[in-house]
């Protein structure tokens, strides 16, 4: 009786109003197939919610506040003109925007993104920018626990259960490979902020310590922040090192050391969690968190070739998107290179580490949280589009025969790209037919890929997004500049960023 109800009460809303109910109903049954089909990929895949390590410093905590300062001052370059925040800055997605960064001799050093541009004069660069590699971004830094680095050179040995141990020991570039660096401090994050000022285009200059040791440069920058060589005008450094310490009888020689700089830096960067993201309320039981769109592109995300997907989970595993391991892709190489190859311009990746054939062209997997964040993509920012940067997973050779060495950034040096990127494309073909490559060929439409990438907007903290929630990572206008040499960063049009 009820259901005879229903369906004449069906019938006859049919019949009243143009759109016809039974259309509705169809569209309903639909999103309900497509929500239970990929919510049994979720439980069969396990597909969990990212969580946040115990450890994570609060922004208010003194010494996140410390590392947000240090972050933030050109003190820490050779010639005082480049920091941290020059290219990875927090309203820039953690990163500069750029596909090559800018750091040393820029002309404008307070211009981030489009538009900085190295000097004419200086003469260690040929107008294109002199950092081989895309800046990745910073936040969510503290989920790595194995690899950084595109190619690995800073890794955490314990994560290999032969070693043992579980805060260390950490392999850094100071040390042969094998080797753990006793000096490598806390956590990776620290391991990490120890080498940007010990790089010349990145922070340390052409003339900074020239032919010293990494050691030589962080003692030389350590005796500045002490203010023992008096190459700053203003310092104020001991007081914010006090207080990021908590320990008001700290002097500068026991608080400001270059241990404790990394320190601090590495709190600062573990501090920036931004993963508040729609793909979490849908894993939390949230069907309308995500649009259809989103959905399908989960489906793809996950699901293998034979099961109708393309994969990406293989490489892009976990929470975190990422097995954190090395795998060729074969990404145009364009930009000044690694000193690789015959022409000097290539960029071999893992294999610099390793000297394994098998891992030469092999970069780490990306981690995709705010993804749509942080353009331009690769180990060497050569996609300008998340679009294209899904194409190429789909099919390398036809992205690459598609790719116009694009002219995203002035001067950007792509004399060889083909060469190189051949070479890579080659090596990716010879794994392929070894069987040992995840990457496969998979056919598409544009509505696949526009799926894939909603399914990747959906990995987006709205917070990124939104300056006056961004802006606790920055120092604000009246907060202490202990030594003058603060970037106030804009972009080309002068706007602060
Ligand atoms: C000139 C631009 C530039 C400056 C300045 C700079 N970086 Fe970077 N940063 C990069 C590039 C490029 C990479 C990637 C290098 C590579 O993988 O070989 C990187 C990598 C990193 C990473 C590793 C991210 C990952 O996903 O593995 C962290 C963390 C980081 N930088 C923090 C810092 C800190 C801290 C400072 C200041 C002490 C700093 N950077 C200064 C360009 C810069
Ligand atoms: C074989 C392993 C593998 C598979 C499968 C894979 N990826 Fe990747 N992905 C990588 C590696 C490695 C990189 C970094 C490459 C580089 O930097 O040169 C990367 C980079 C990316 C980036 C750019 C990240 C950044 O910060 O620049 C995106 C976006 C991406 N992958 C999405 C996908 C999608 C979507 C799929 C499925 C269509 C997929 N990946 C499948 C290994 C893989």
């Amino acid at each position: 009786m009820l259901n005879l109800k229903h369906i004449v009460l069906t019938m006859s809303t049919c019949l009243t109003l143009s759109a016809c109910s039974i259309d509705d109903n169809d569209n309903n049954n639909q999103s309900d197939l497509l929500n239970d089909e990929l919510r049994q990929v979720i439980s069969a895949q396990n597909i969990k919610v990212l969580t946040v390590p115990d450890s994570t410093p609060s922004v208010e905590s003194n010494i996140v506040q410390l590392g947000k300062k240090l972050f933030f001052t050109k003190a820490l370059s050779g010639n005082m003109d480049t920091a941290c925040a020059s290219c990875h800055h927090p309203n820039l997605g953690g990163g500069d925007d750029l596909p090559l960064p800018i750091g040393v001799e820029a002309l404008n050093t307070e211009l981030l993104g489009p538009g900085r541009l190295h000097a004419a004069t200086g003469g260690h660069h040929d107008g294109g920018p002199t950092v081989p590699r895309n800046a990745p971004t910073t936040f969510n830094f503290g989920f790595y626990d194995k690899a950084i680095f595109h190619d690995g050179r800073i890794e955490n040995h314990a994560s290999s259960p032969a070693r043992g141990g579980v805060n260390d020991p950490i392999r850094t570039p100071d040390v042969m490979f094998a080797d753990d660096d006793p000096k490598a401090g806390a956590n990776l994050a620290a391991a990490q902020a120890r080498f940007p000022v010990t790089s010349a285009e990145e922070m340390r200059g052409f003339t900074f310590e020239a032919n010293n040791s990494n050691a030589d440069v962080r003692a030389h920058l350590q005796a500045r922040l002490q203010g023992t060589n008096n190459e700053l005008a203003k310092n104020e450094w001991l007081i914010e090192f006090q207080t990021g310490f908590s320990d008001t009888n700290g002097t500068a020689e026991s608080l400001i050391t270059f241990d404790n700089i990394a320190f601090a830096m590495g709190e600062y960067e573990r501090s920036q969690v931004l993963v508040d993201i729609p793909w979490h309320d849908y894993l939390n039981g949230d069907n309308n968190a995500i649009s259809e769109s989103a959905k399908r592109g989960a489906l793809l995300f996950y699901n293998s070739a034979d099961a109708g997907g393309f994969g990406c989970a293989s490489c892009h595993s976990g929470a975190f998107f990422t097995d954190e391991k090395y795998h060729v892709i074969a990404i145009p190489q364009i930009g000044r290179g690694k000193g690789d190859g015959v022409t000097g311009d290539d960029d071999f990746g893992r294999f610099r580490e390793t000297k394994v054939e098998d891992d030469k062209y092999a970069f780490r997997t990306s981690h995709l949280v705010n993804i749509t964040d942080t353009a331009p993509y690769g180990h060497d920012g050569a996609y300008a589009t998340l679009n294209d940067m899904v194409k190429h997973h789909l099919n390398a050779e036809q992205a690459i025969a598609d790719y116009v060495a694009a002219d995203v950034q002035t001067g950007i040096q792509t004399d060889n790209w083909q060469a190189n990127t051949n070479a890579a494309l080659a090596q990716l073909k010879s794994l392929r037919t070894q069987g040992k490559s995840q990457l496969l060929d998979h056919s598409f439409t544009e509505t696949d890929v526009d799926d894939v990438v909603a399914f990747l907007k959906a990995l987006e903290d709205p917070c990124t997004q939104s300056p006056s929630c961004m802006n606790k990572w920055s120092p604000a206008a009246d907060e202490a500049d202990p030594d003058g040499l603060r970037l106030i960063a804009v972009d080309a049009q002068g706007n602060l960023l």
